[in-house]
């Protein structure tokens, strides 16, 4: 065995080092027989060690999980189950072992078990805020803040039609939650959407709905835009987007 370092306390699974490499660790007693020791070896080979490993004892299953492909980690261990009953079992219980971590990011396919939370956390909050500016609301806006109630008609339907026109008939602060998926303009066959119009065709449209949406949001209320980043960031002049949301 290498070198372990043990991590107490962590939420999801034991987290320990071993050789360099960050692991959750999952412990399974297990009263192994010879041929299950080395299925386990057979298993543990599939994979690169900096990934997965797992360290057969006589009593114990060790599972060292850095990250791993569920799927393809099912397909090459069926078949080299052989049809054998008892390798099926020790196969479950290896799987309800890995399943019971339940905190993993995902990223290609694999669940990744260990520092997948790391690149979203912020640090120095407030001096980065302090470098980019803070904004809730637009630069220098004068959003009325008294809200208004939904209109009767409106409550609880579903209603179809071009955005920009449906919204014009809502009064101003009456929404509390927007949640838009607008088209992001790549040519998509829609049936009643041109989505290849010129750039400029594009974002004075959306930019309209977008500011009736403003003007329906109530104050304090929230707006969520599913959007492109291609739209946003390359194709696009991204300062004209910038522009529109500071405004
Ligand atoms: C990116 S897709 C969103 C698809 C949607 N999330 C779904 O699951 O069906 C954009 C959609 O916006 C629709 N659309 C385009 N212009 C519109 C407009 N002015 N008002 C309302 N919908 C519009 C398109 O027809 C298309 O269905």
């Amino acid at each position: 065995m290498g070198k372990l370092k043990d991590f107490e306390n962590q939420r999801a699974g034991r987290l320990i080092e071993f050789n360099g490499q960050k692991y959750k660790l999952i412990s399974v007693p297990y009263n192994l027989s010879l041929d299950e020791i080395n299925f386990l070896k057979q298993i543990s080979n599939l994979f690169d060690k900096k990934d997965f490993f797992i360290n057969a004892g006589e009593d114990r299953i060790e599972i060292y999980l850095n990250r791993i492909n569920l799927d393809e980690f099912i397909k090459k261990t069926e078949l080299i189950l052989e049809g054998n009953e008892r390798r099926k079992a020790l196969f479950e219980k290896i799987l309800e072992g890995i399943d019971s971590i339940k905190s993993y990011g995902l990223k290609s396919g694999q669940r990744v078990y260990v520092d997948y939370d790391k690149e979203r956390k912020v640090k120095s909050r407030k001096e980065k805020e302090r470098e980019r500016g803070k904004y809730f609301y637009a630069l220098n806006h004068n959003f009325e803040n008294k809200n208004n109630d939904l209109p009767k008609e409106f409550e609880n339907k579903i209603i179809c039609g071009d955005s920009e026109k449906i919204l014009k008939a809502f009064p101003d602060n009456c929404i509390d939650l927007i949640f838009t998926s607008p088209p992001y303009n790549f040519g998509l066959d829609y049936e009643n959407h041109r989505d290849a119009m010129s750039w400029e065709n594009y974002f004075e449209k959306l930019f309209k709905i977008f500011d009736e949406c403003i003007r329906v949001l109530k104050f304090g209320g929230k707006d969520s835009c599913k959007c492109s980043a291609l739209v946003f960031g390359l194709y696009s002049d991204s300062s004209y987007n910038f522009q529109f949301f500071h405004e």
